[in-house]
């Protein structure tokens, strides 16, 4: 089963080809430049970039994987959760294409690619766990099998991607601000400054971040002028209390669920080595295996994971699309497709 998977769900245009679980080329066209200067993505700048981009990202995406259109089995598309305006571009694309090769297409949850991203190397034993983080999500994932998942755990408000990305601007470091903020603090003192690790003591596994963000804004206020060791700091200081709030609620999750195996941990905030550093060593203590994406580059958004997803939907029974699409919904992870 050979697949073109297209992914316009945020800032990305991206575009893969994959054979089951195999990636056979992966090809992200970012945007991050376009929209660096307005602090964060510009939805219908985003939606005009993908569009402009798409038609060469596809042709580099075969190219790369030495393959045509004939070799396609299949056409598979991020259908949400995601910005309205950007998934459209790859929707459209993908029954266009769809129609003109006479390839089925399939909708692609896209936490659910996510979680894919784990399994290219390694194969998946359910039930499993998930830990999602992203720019637009931190949700926590109990897994029966591929498609028939529950969101056990979820933030309140802000996702812990948004989290960093919300401190980097605080700290005027620029956008997207995770990695930056991340590379900071491993040069800081996690110490430096006493920050209340969120959601501690909240009896579920959801998480919340907006009550960090406030305390971080506030000691930034209190701390002015910044030199680059404060902001070190402010960085590590943050990232230590984040994280634990993360690591208290994957610690539950394994108590609750004794039979998981294994800890799925995708989305751009799985690229972070303190917070692989602190679930490989839980995971280890409970005799859980813990599964991260085997590369940076299939931790943040791309369409190889999409690929990979929806072959474990189709071995799972999932249908192609019969009818076209014009309406982009607003989706969760539960959501059947
Ligand atoms: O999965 P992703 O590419 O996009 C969404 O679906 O949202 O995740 C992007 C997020 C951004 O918020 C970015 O700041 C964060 O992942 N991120 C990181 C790191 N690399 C990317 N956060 C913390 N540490 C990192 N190394
Ligand atoms: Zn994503």
């Amino acid at each position: 089963m050979t697949i073109l998977a297209i992914d316009t769900s945020f800032d990305d245009t991206s575009v893969a080809v994959t054979e089951k679980s195999q990636i056979l080329s992966n090809v992200i066209s970012s945007q991050v430049k376009d929209h660096a200067e307005f602090g964060g993505v510009v939805p219908f700048l985003a939606q005009r970039l993908h569009k402009e981009r798409i038609d060469a990202v596809i042709e580099m995406a075969l190219k790369e994987a030495g393959k045509e259109w004939k070799d396609m089995n299949a056409i598979a598309v991020t259908y949400g959760p995601g910005l309205a305006p950007a998934l459209e571009v790859g929707i459209q694309k993908a029954q266009e294409l769809g129609e003109l090769h006479g390839k089925p297409v399939y909708k692609v949850n896209h936490m659910l690619g996510h979680m894919a991203s784990c399994f290219t190397e390694q194969a998946p034993l359910y039930p499993l766990l998930s830990l999602l983080v992203s720019g637009g999500h931190s949700e926590l994932i109990f897994a029966r099998s591929f498609g028939d998942v529950t969101v056990i755990g979820q933030t309140l408000d802000d996702a812990l991607g948004e989290a960093y990305d919300k401190v980097a601007r605080m700290l005027g470091l620029g956008y997207p601000g995770g990695k930056i903020v991340a590379d900071l603090a491993a040069v800081g003192n996690p110490d430096a400054y006493d920050l209340p690790i969120p959601m501690l003591r909240s009896g579920d596994l959801n998480l919340s971040y907006s009550g960090l963000k406030n305390a971080v804004r506030l000691l930034i206020l209190e701390q002015e002028p910044l030199d680059d060791a404060k902001k070190a700091d402010i960085a590590a200081s943050f990232e230590r209390v984040a994280q634990a709030s993360v690591l208290k609620k994957v610690e539950k999750a394994l108590e609750m669920y004794p039979e998981v195996q294994q800890l799925a941990l995708g989305g751009g905030v799985a690229a972070n080595k303190h917070l692989r550093a602190i679930l490989e060593k839980a995971c280890t203590e409970r005799g859980v295996t813990l599964l991260i994406p085997p590369t940076m580059s299939l931790c943040t958004d791309n369409a190889a994971m999409i690929g990979v997803a929806a072959w474990f939907g189709i071995e799972a029974g999932q249908q192609p699309v019969t009818e076209k699409i014009d309406r982009i919904p607003y989706l969760t992870v539960e959501d059947p497709l």
